[in-house]
This record gives structure tokens, sequence and C-alpha cells, in this order.
């Protein structure tokens, strides 16, 4: 979704915070601007891609501080005079800003009794009025004067034409970073627009606010108080962070080749083959804290959701604990009991989903523990959570998750493998468990191998209009989770159904027409889960069918792919990855751009 970038140093601003944008353009965004201070503050800014803007850059729009912005529209359509930045009528202040100011409509109907003319429809535009009506004599005094006005969650930076020398930057609920170079600054909302110039960067908490010149920079809260936030060196690979096609392929391939090492990356270090257990430092819970967990409630949104419900499978059968998943986004309006012998999970790729935020949020006030199971280091979901587990999965940049979500489930495994262990999960069982999660790299590995037959699956249901993933118990989130990622970036419709639920309603919609793709793993439910499938061939229902080796299909008519075994607690793991290939395919075949779907955005931090 939106995206900050801000610059001050010795350059020309402009063409560096467009370059910089560019780096931000996988969140998803429809419209982009820049503002930059010269003897005036001067804005360009149109709907539409990055390039565009590029294309109508003035020659001379010369400056050397400036802020930059991608939109992903919230109050008004896509238009040029909805992108940000925006300025007051003068055009001597220019902000941009991610998240939502919930009582702008009040804010602006104010501003129109006195008179001021209103140039947008959007929220972040009263900001700009309200700095320059603010009568203090620094720049940072009047945004503090405009921040006590609003209400909402911000990430945001404001230019005055009065105050040329400097950036002011305030965070809360939406990150915001600042990088230090050399005799120049950054600022950024992600980590993905300064890698190529800096790994140096500070982390803004909620509730700060920095004064960013070009030699250096200094934080402060609303009372004008200084903090002592400090920039720290990043451990990041900057290549991993590029966008665009490698060798000619969308970054989700190249994503999804990644698994193997990603998985291998996330278990690093985690595995005890002695006392046949994980050791999850980052957890913060020592054995009796991890005993007395009587409940394990995990909250994510989208594809995280579906893998919460891998891992609540995970946990129950291998600790014995009672678990289950729920969207956060519905959790925290449903005014949920907090209990404190819960242990509650969010998880998150990005670590900035903000009903995932939010529900964390809530919990840690009524006094619930969170862990969070996060990717990007130092995100606000990481922040905010009692401790937690890394993913370790590296920069994700394809706005369908793959790599992400198989470290996700990894790092379920190592929950409730630790879990597990302190209760009664016997060595036997922990030995089972360790190797199984050692064998998964290579399993992937072979897995990815099958591209080819996937392939040719896809380009048939790619003619489809409609489809469904089906599966059952440990079978079903897989399910769930292959037809999101069919829907993403195919736009077929694509449902996903329990195999058991089909006959007391969807089997009416079986037909040649409509296809359906069964998981189908070699366990207690095989018997049944094939009956299902000659049902749904009887009917003419074309099939493709993710399963083992050893699973005798009959004479049933169906592409058939299979995965390697693994521990049938692990095996969600491999089932998934060919589900990924089938949608990556597909969308191929449609032509569609894989990694830029239309209408999502890859980080979703507003409501
Ligand atoms: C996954 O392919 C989706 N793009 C989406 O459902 C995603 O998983 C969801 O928005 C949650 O994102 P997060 O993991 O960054 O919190």
């Amino acid at each position: 979704m939106c995206g900050i970038v801000g610059y001050v140093g010795g350059q020309n601003a402009a063409p560096l915070l467009v370059e910089a944008l560019g780096r931000l353009e996988h969140r998803g965004y429809d419209s982009a601007g820049v503002a930059v201070v010269g003897s005036q503050v001067r804005v360009t800014k149109r709907a539409g891609r990055v390039r565009d803007l590029a294309e109508v850059l003035p020659k001379r729009m010369s400056g050397r501080v400036g802020i930059g912005h991608t939109r992903w529209a919230t109050h008004g359509p896509a238009t040029d005079a909805n992108a940000h930045p925006h300025t007051d009528e003068s055009g001597a202040v220019a902000v941009v800003h991610n998240g939502i100011i919930d009582n702008a409509a009040a804010l602006r109907a104010r501003l129109v009794d006195q008179g001021v003319p209103l140039a947008s429809d959007t929220d972040t535009e009263v900001f700009a009025h309200l700095v320059a009506r603010s009568d203090a004599d620094t720049l940072e005094g009047k945004v503090v004067d405009a921040l006590d006005a609003v209400e909402g969650t911000y990430g945001l930076a404001v230019v005055h034409a009065d105050f040329p020398d400097r950036v002011v930057v305030a965070r809360n609920g939406s990150p915001l970073l600042v990088g230090v170079g050399d005799k120049e600054m950054f600022v950024a909302s992600d980590l993905a627009a300064l890698v190529r110039h800096t790994t140096t960067v500070a982390h803004l908490a909620d509730g700060e606010l920095a004064t960013v010149t070009a030699s250096g920079f200094t934080t402060f809260r609303r009372d004008l108080t200084r903090t002592q936030t400090t920039a720290r060196e990043v451990d990041v690979d900057p290549s991993a962070y590029e966008h665009g096609l490698v060798d000619g392929r969308p970054r989700m391939y190249t994503e999804m080749l990644e698994q193997p090492a990603s998985v291998e990356r996330a278990l690093r270090g985690r595995l005890d083959e002695r006392f046949a257990t994980a050791h999850l430092g980052g957890l913060e819970m020592d054995a009796r804290e991890l005993r007395a967990v009587r409940r394990v409630k995990i909250l994510g949104c989208g594809s995280a959701y579906y893998v919460g419900q891998m891992g609540a499978s995970l946990i129950e059968e291998l600790a014995r604990v009672p678990a289950d998943a729920e969207p956060a986004s519905e959790f925290r309006y449903r005014s949920p009991v907090i209990e404190p012998d819960t242990l509650y999970v969010a998880v998150s790729q990005s670590g900035e989903t903000i009903d995932t935020l939010l529900a964390v949020e809530e919990i840690r006030r009524k006094g619930g523990r969170v862990i969070g199971l996060v990717n990007v280091v130092g995100s606000a979901i990481a922040r905010a959570c009692d401790g937690g587990i890394y993913l370790h999965a590296g920069p994700e940049i394809a706005v369908a998750s793959t790599k992400a979500l198989t470290t996700m489930f990894v790092g379920f495994a190592l929950l409730a493998l630790q879990l597990g262990r302190v209760r009664d999960l016997s060595v036997a069982d922990g030995r089972r468990l360790v190797a199984g999660l050692q064998d998964l790299p290579a399993q992937i590995e072979q897995v990815l191998e099958g591209e080819e037959r996937i392939a040719q699956a896809a380009k048939a249901l790619a003619a489809a209009e409609s489809l469904f993933f089906v599966g059952r118990v440990r079978g079903y989130p897989v399910a769930r989770e292959g037809a999101q990622k069919f829907k993403e970036i195919s736009y077929r419709h694509a449902e996903a159904y329990q195999m058991s639920e089909l006959k007391h309603g969807p089997l009416a919609l079986i037909s040649p027409e409509v296809p359906t793709v069964a998981i189908v793993p070699d366990d207690e439910l095989t018997d049944r889960n094939v009956a299902a499938l000659h049902e749904i061939a009887a009917r003419g229902g074309p099939l493709v069918v993710v399963t083992h080796p050893d699973v005798d299909l009959g004479e049933l008519r169906a592409e058939r792919i299979d995965v390697p075994r693994n521990e049938r607690e692990l095996d969600p793991l491999l089932l998934t990855v060919p589900l990924q290939l089938l949608a990556y395919h597909a969308a191929l075949t449609l032509g569609h751009d894989v990694d830029k779907p239309r209408n999502l955005a890859k980080s979703v931090t507003v409501e």
C-alpha cells in the first residue's frame, strides 16, 4: 500500500526520490508524486505508475530536500488531485502520509467553514492546512500542533518552504525509517526504498517524530522532549530487494525457487537433536511458562491466516493443546475474551498488516501474552509482541506470498515441537519430527523439479472460469491457501471446500466446466477422499489430484501430481508447494502480471 520516501543531502532530490518510489512499487499503488524544496516547494504528482511520474517530472525541478509518495486510494479515487504530496493553499507546506486520519471529515468541514479551499478528497490534505495554520516558530512545533488535532494512524513526512534544510517525520501505527548516509539522510516507510543507498537505519517508534537534516537526525515526542532512538546497521543483502524480472522470470518464481534455502535458514540453529526438540530463544518463555499454556490462538490475515490454520493443527497434534486460528481482521471486532493462560500468536510476513497489528495491541492492552511469527525484522508487529520467532525467509517482493508462508509453517512446527516436548510429546516422536524438518529443504526441491508437469495441469485449469480446491482436516487449509494463490494471480474464481462437505451443497456445481484440485495425502482419510473424487468424476468434473506416491486412485481419470511423503504432521507444507506453481503457471498462461496482481497490495496497512 502507500509508500513514503524522503531525502536531504547534496544530490538533486527529485530523480533520487522517483527511483526510490520505484522500489516501493511491489507494495501496490495507484498514483505517485514528489515535492522538492528549492526556492519554493514544487510538487509533481500523477495518477498511474511511477514511470508516468518520471515522464512528467520537470527538467529543472532542482532542490536537495524532498519527499515522495506512492498512494493506494482510500479517501477519493486515484486522480492527479488526490495523489500525494498535498499542500496548503499557499504551497509552502507539502505532506505525504500513510495511514488514515479518522476525524478527517470533521477537520475538512471546519476548514471549509473557515473559507479554506480544499484541492482534493483526501484525509491527508487537512494535515498540510493544519501545519500551515500553526503559529509555532519551528517546523517541529507546527507539525506537533497539527498532530494534536488529528486522530488516526499515520506515518508522515513534511517539508516547508520556510525551513528548507529539513524533513520532519512522525509515526503512529505506520512504519517509518530514517536512513543514514554520508552527509545525506533518507526517509522511507520500507527498507526496500533505502537499501541501495544505506543499510544504517533507525526505526521510529509509535508516537515518535524526527527532524532529518543532511548532517543527521534527532528524535522526539509530541511534547518535544528528546528520545534516544539510534541508527544501526541491518544485515541485509541489497540485491535481494531488486524488483522486476530476474533472468526473465517474475519475482514470485525466484521466490518459490528460494524455498529450500529459506526453509533451511528458518531451521538453522533451532533444532536440538540430542533432546529431540526445538529451541526458540526469541519466545522469551521458559519451560514452566510453556507448560502453563492451556490454549493457543493464532491470528493472521489472508494466507498468513491459512498457514495459521495449519499451525493450529500442528500444535494440537504435537502439544495436545487446543489451538485454533482466526482472521485478525475479525477478532478485534467481536470483543474477544482474553485469557491469561492462552498463548496468542500473531503471524505476518510484512509485520505491517494493520488488522494483525491492532489485534496484537488489543490483546496486550487486555493483559494477554502475544508472540509474533514475523519475517520483517524490527517491523511494527515484531515490536508490538512480547517475543517471537523471526522467519528468515529473506525479503519477499511478489504480492503473492510463497517463501514467507513455507517459513511460517516451519515456525509453527518448531513452536509445536518445543511446546510438545515440555509436555507429553515422546522423545521418539520428537526425533521423528526433527528428522522430518531436516528433510524438508531437499523434498521441496523435489517438488519444484516437477514443475513441467504442474505447468501442463495449470494450462488446462486456466481455461476454467471457476474451480474448486478441496481437502480434509490437514488438507483443508492447504486447499484454502491453494485457492487463495490461484485467485490472487489468475483472477479465476477459486473456492476452497472441505471434501466432506461437497455433498451438502457444492456438488451441484460440479460439471465438465468446473475443475477440482484435490489434496489427498496418504493418511487415515485417504479412502474416503478417493471415494469423493469418484463422485466428482462421475459428474464429469475434471480433476487434478495432489497426492502421495503410494495413494491408489484406481481407475480415476485425473491429472496426478505426486509430492514426497514426510511425517504426516509436516505433509501440508509439501502439499502447498505444487499449488503455488499451479497458480503461477495459470497466471502466466493468462498473460497476467504475476508480481503485481490487480487491486492487491503487498502490505495491507489500512483497515
Ligand atoms: C498472500 O499471497 C497474500 N498476498 C495476502 O493474503 C497476505 O498473506 C496477507 O495480506 C497478510 O500479509 P502479511 O503476512 O504481511 O501480514
